[in-house]
């Protein structure tokens, strides 16, 4: 972490998780800086100390624990925390973020020890701005909810705000964005949720969401006074519900430096994997046909991106959509149907109404099938060994998590399709052995590319983000898989190799930012050494003066 030049003292230090070294200090820092016997007289390295912190994490039986403990552990001292997580991605990602975060989030007001981030309630209206005054850092990153969809789980309010600070984790830690620069905001509009409403230790509003134009004035309110307090500041909207999502994007994306990853995000990822997947059978984009079970955010945001994809390799934009079907709690989505939200509209097909998804994928033959509806075993044996019948190598993305919501396990998926599925998921699965093989799942997860893309913004001084920015994400995402990990059914890059693949994202991300004009900055010589001069390792620097 960088030094600032006023380096506060003695406990004010130990009590900065910016500065804090806790037990690491040297004995020359514990003169300097009136520590002497605020510590014990040991001195470890960071190593040991993250070595200590992980053989007592492993100690703890239960997720929530372990997040409560690293969550206590990044309130003491953000180095250690994120050296940890760094390090140990693959075990820790699932801990301070999906599917814990899902369990977390629930119980927020249980589990509350400190706060994180900015609440900025239906009672500040008017007064954003000086909400925002009380914000201590230059923001370059806010991620912001109203908690209104969390992850698959639905109105948690202001408990919600487990996403925006997990995700900001994420950003810190896959692709080195200062701590410092990343404001976590929770717009608490109140909540529809009766359950928490009774919930003596909720820690939000206690009244029913904002509506309408109140709503809408809030938002404004909200993303004019950000603009203001943090000139160009990349705000990444997150979990709003459908209503607002669509709505709030198209309204703020040409205006503002925004995306929103369960749109934006998800659609990158997914396209990536279907590149992956398309490097196995060796087929085109463009004779593809996917179906999709969901067709809510995640769902939309992935077919506009396919289809922009398509069309950039030479498909008319009607051929494109021809081959992309939703299916939602209804049903298959086709005009005949007079109940569809707009965002849906785009992909409505001519054809009779068909309610089941397994008479789906009979009726239309898809070579890809995409979950992200939400609801748990959807992907039934039936509908696996289908798509078995019909394709050599069936597609199978079973996106939605947490775990329980998954619309098939990765056994399943092998298991069902005589281990002939190419298999991405949204929740983390262990390797499973079919056959003989050892495959090993890779969860289709946003944290491979919103690190990268919000990186390559920051590094380029992107003044917007564009589709093509997520294109790009996900092409390189798909370059960056090797031929080890496909042949062991993985259609994603290992995790540990996170930060070189959000360095590579980002270098591709800044160069359409620089080239397309949405940049404040002239495009360097070496784009890749740009991008790493602001990639932060989590070490210690020695406060003393050189
Ligand atoms: P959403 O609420 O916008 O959409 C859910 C959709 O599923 C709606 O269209 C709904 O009508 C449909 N649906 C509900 N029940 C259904 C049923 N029985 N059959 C068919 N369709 C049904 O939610 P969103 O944002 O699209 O997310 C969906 C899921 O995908 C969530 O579990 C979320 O956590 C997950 N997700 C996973 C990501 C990843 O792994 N990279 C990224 C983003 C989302």
């Amino acid at each position: 972490m960088s030094a600032s030049s006023a380096i506060p003292r003695g406990l004010a230090l130990l009590r900065d998780p910016l500065l804090n070294k806790g037990i690491a200090f040297s004995l020359a820092e514990r003169d300097a800086l009136g520590l002497r016997g605020l510590l014990p007289p040991h001195v470890m390295t960071l190593e040991q100390q993250a070595d200590r912190f992980m053989k007592n994490l492993r100690g703890l039986s239960g997720d929530l624990d372990k997040f409560v403990a690293l969550n206590a552990l990044r309130d003491r001292n953000e180095t250690l925390f994120l050296r940890v997580v760094c390090d140990n991605i693959d075990e820790i990602q699932p801990l301070i973020y999906t599917p814990t975060v899902g369990l977390a989030c629930q119980k927020f007001g249980d589990i509350w020890q400190r706060p994180r981030g900015l609440y900025i309630s239906a009672g500040d209206r008017g007064h954003i701005a000086e909400v925002l005054a009380n914000w201590p850092h230059a923001a370059r990153l806010i991620v912001v909810t109203d908690g209104e969809r969390i992850l698959g789980l639905g109105d948690l309010g202001a408990s919600g705000m487990g996403i925006p600070v997990g995700k900001l984790s994420l950003y810190a830690a896959c692709a080195g964005v200062h701590p410092a620069l990343c404001l976590p905001v929770m717009l608490d509009v109140g909540t529809n949720n009766p359950d928490l409403l009774k919930d003596k230790n909720y820690i939000g509003l206690r009244q029913n969401r904002l509506r309408g134009g109140e709503y809408d004035d809030f938002l404004e309110e909200f993303m004019s006074a950000a603009q203001q307090a943090f000139p160009g500041v990349l705000i990444q909207f997150e979990d709003f519900a459908n209503h607002n999502a669509f709505r709030l994007l198209h309204r703020y994306r040409e205006q503002a430096c925004v995306f929103n990853d369960d749109i934006q995000g998800t659609a990158a990822v997914a396209l990536a994997g279907v590149f992956s997947a398309l490097r196995v059978t060796g087929g085109k984009l463009n004779d593809q046909k996917l179906l999709f079970l969901g067709a809510g955010e995640a769902a939309t945001g992935i077919a506009d991106l396919v289809v922009a994809a398509m069309v950039a390799q030479g498909a008319s934009e009607t051929d494109a959509r021809r081959r992309i079907w939703l299916m939602d709690s209804r049903g298959l989505v086709v005009w005949a149907r007079n109940d569809l939200a707009e965002h849906k509209l785009g992909y409505a097909h001519d054809h009779p109404p068909v309610g089941d998804f397994l008479s789906a994928i009979r009726e239309l033959r898809p070579t890809a099938i995409i979950g992200v509806s939400a609801v748990g075993g959807t992907f039934t044996p039936e509908v696996l060994k289908t798509m078995a019948e019909l394709n050599d190598r069936p597609i199978v993305f079973a996106l939605s998590n947490p775990t329980s919501k998954a619309e098939c396990s990765a056994e399943e998926a092998y298991r069902h399709t005589g281990g002939t599925a190419l298999f991405a998921c949204g929740s983390p699965y262990d390797p499973v052995t079919f056959d003989s093989r050892i495959f090993v799942p890779r969860q289709g997860n946003n944290s491979y590319i919103f690190p990268g893309v919000g990186l390559g913004a920051i590094a380029s001084g992107a003044t917007r983000i564009t589709d093509e920015m997520f294109m790009a994400a996900a092409r390189t995402l798909a370059d960056l898989v090797t031929d080890a990990d496909r042949a062991q059914g993985s259609l994603y890059p290992a995790l540990p190799r996170i930060r070189e693949v959000s360095c590579r994202i980002a270098v591709e991300v800044a160069k359409v930012a620089y080239q397309r004009g949405v940049s404040t900055g002239r495009q360097p010589d070496d784009v890749l050494e740009r991008v790493r001069s602001q990639m932060f390792e989590p070490v210690y620097h020695s406060y003393l003066p050189a």
